[in-house]
């Protein structure tokens, strides 16, 4: 592969060059293989399930290297940050771990601190980290990680800070090594990037174009990770709706993907993110077909007002979503609805807030992510006017949060007397050391047992319904 280093450019990653997605096969360089002998490495996490999935590569190849993982950030050469860019919250909670870094550096100057994920590929992080941050070492980004083991050997090497972040990338990479984080349940990338730009949402421009794996590279991973006992997959994409329409060989989309891997053996297949204008007729009767697909869709609305819909560039009204979910309960009866809302959007009325609890009254959503909107600079929403105060901003999230909360104890309670499938994750750390799961429906259920089904699918009466989760006892 050859050698790019650059720095980011949020104008160069708005451009979409259609039809140029590249698929390549990871390799690493025989020379670099015994790179991390007798040295560790630690990552931190930051963000959504597709900085899970790429800290799973990370380790992967780092594992591949050598480097073993190291018990906590203290005790590693290696130091991962793989940040998230969606609020600014999430940034400057990075930029408070790194600032306590610095005596972490004094006691070993030998150790290298990577900077990775979403931040980077913004401009202004880069600026900030160049002028305030000197303590870290390697900085990367979504587009490159494959790149690693190089840029790895170039900081040891030459001693000096590393930058590199593609703007723009049409690559698919296969086959890089992972090291998965959890032994029943995986991460599966369908695709990568998002083409939708809603003008608040900062993806677009840190993830990249849309690009799809190829079902057969996905159809294989998922048959072997069922041959190698996983109960459940969760398919990732920023827009999983969007599979294949990159395409240029074949017609193929989401819902023949889910088609055919409702053929496979995996017990439970999930997916998220979807999008209320993609989401298709075809995919819901696929869906209702039920099988390996569990009943429960995770569909961000983001607002009910039509007004503000047309300003977040979201291509649907609010009475065409709550069609479509009408139609999936046409279909799914039992189907659990969420969603992600956001508030305080640049000149939200109390009228188009209304028209948001309007909404959620009619979904009859069984829980949502709920956000204050965060400039993100660079999107167009930064740039409209906020005139806002932020108390009224924070009364309609706590309104919205107690509306959701009922729908949560809703959904929980229809539960109550019903005998339902659990995939054992662990024990609570709670005193109680009760175990605990989710169904198919994605509800949290507690229930005495044994720790050896830990990893294993059992049935569960549930006895008693709370707000947030469901209280069971095992079926012998
Ligand atoms: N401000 C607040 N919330 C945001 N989200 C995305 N961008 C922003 C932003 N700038 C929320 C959306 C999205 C979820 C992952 O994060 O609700 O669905
Ligand atoms: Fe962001 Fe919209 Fe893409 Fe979701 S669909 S990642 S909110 S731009």
């Amino acid at each position: 592969m050859e050698q790019q280093t650059n720095l980011p450019s949020m104008h160069e990653a708005r451009k979409r060059k259609k039809g140029e997605v590249e698929h390549l096969q990871y390799e690493i360089p025989n020379h670099l293989k015994g790179l991390g002998a007798q040295k560790s490495y630690f990552i931190k996490t930051y963000g959504c399930q597709g900085n899970i999935a790429d800290s799973e590569k990370i380790a992967g190849i780092m594992e591949n290297l050598g480097y073993s993982e190291a018990p906590n950030e203290e005790a590693s050469d290696v130091l991962f940050f793989n940040t998230c860019a969606i609020r600014d919250h999430a940034e400057k909670r990075v930029f408070g771990e790194l600032g306590r870094l610095k005596g972490l550096k004094a006691n070993n100057p030998h150790r290298l601190i990577a900077l990775c994920g979403c931040m980077p590929q913004e401009e202004s992080t880069i600026e900030t980290v160049q002028k305030k941050y000197d303590q870290v070492d390697i900085v990367f980004g979504t587009h490159n990680i494959a790149r690693l083991p190089q840029l790895l050997e170039k900081a040891y090497q030459k001693k000096e800070r590393i930058f590199e972040v593609l703007s723009f990338e049409g690559q698919i990479i296969e086959d890089i090594p992972l090291k998965r984080g959890h032994n029943q349940k995986a991460w599966v990338d369908i695709m990568y990037g998002c083409d939708e730009f809603c003008t608040y949402c900062i993806v677009p421009y840190t993830r990249g174009t849309e690009r799809s794996r190829y079902p057969e590279d996905i159809i294989r991973e998922v048959t072997e990770l069922q041959e190698q006992g996983y109960l459940e997959v969760t398919l990732l994409g920023q827009n999983v709706n969007a599979y294949g329409k990159d395409f240029t060989d074949r017609k193929y989309g989401f819902s023949d993907l889910l088609s055919d891997l409702q053929k496979t053996n995996i017990p439970r297949i999930r997916f998220t993110t979807s999008h209320p204008r993609d989401l298709d007729l075809r995919t819901m009767e696929v869906m209702a077909q039920g099988k390996n697909i569990m009943p429960h869709l995770h569909l961000p609305v983001q607002s009910g007002s039509n007004a503000i819909l047309k300003r977040m560039n979201r291509k649907y009204t609010h009475e065409e979503y709550a069609e479509k979910i009408k139609m999936l309960r046409n279909l799914i009866p039992n189907i659990a609805i969420t969603t992600d809302i956001i508030v305080g959007f640049p000149q939200e009325t109390d009228e188009d807030f209304e028209a948001t609890l309007e909404l959620v009254r009619e979904c009859q959503f069984e829980g949502a992510y709920t956000f204050i909107f965060s400039p993100r600079q660079g999107t167009p929403a930064a740039n409209f006017a906020d005139d806002i105060p932020d108390i009224v901003k924070k009364a309609r999230l706590l309104k919205l949060n107690e509306l959701i909360n009922e729908g949560f104890a809703r959904g929980n309670h229809r539960f109550e007397g019903e005998t339902v499938e659990v995939l054992v994750e662990g024990v609570s750390e709670k005193k109680t050391r009760l175990l605990n799961g989710y169904t198919p429906h994605n509800k949290l259920v507690n229930f005495e047992g044994p720790e050896e089904l830990i990893g294993s699918m059992v049935l569960v009466k549930i006895e008693k319904a709370y707000t947030w989760h469901l209280r069971g006892t095992l079926v012998k």
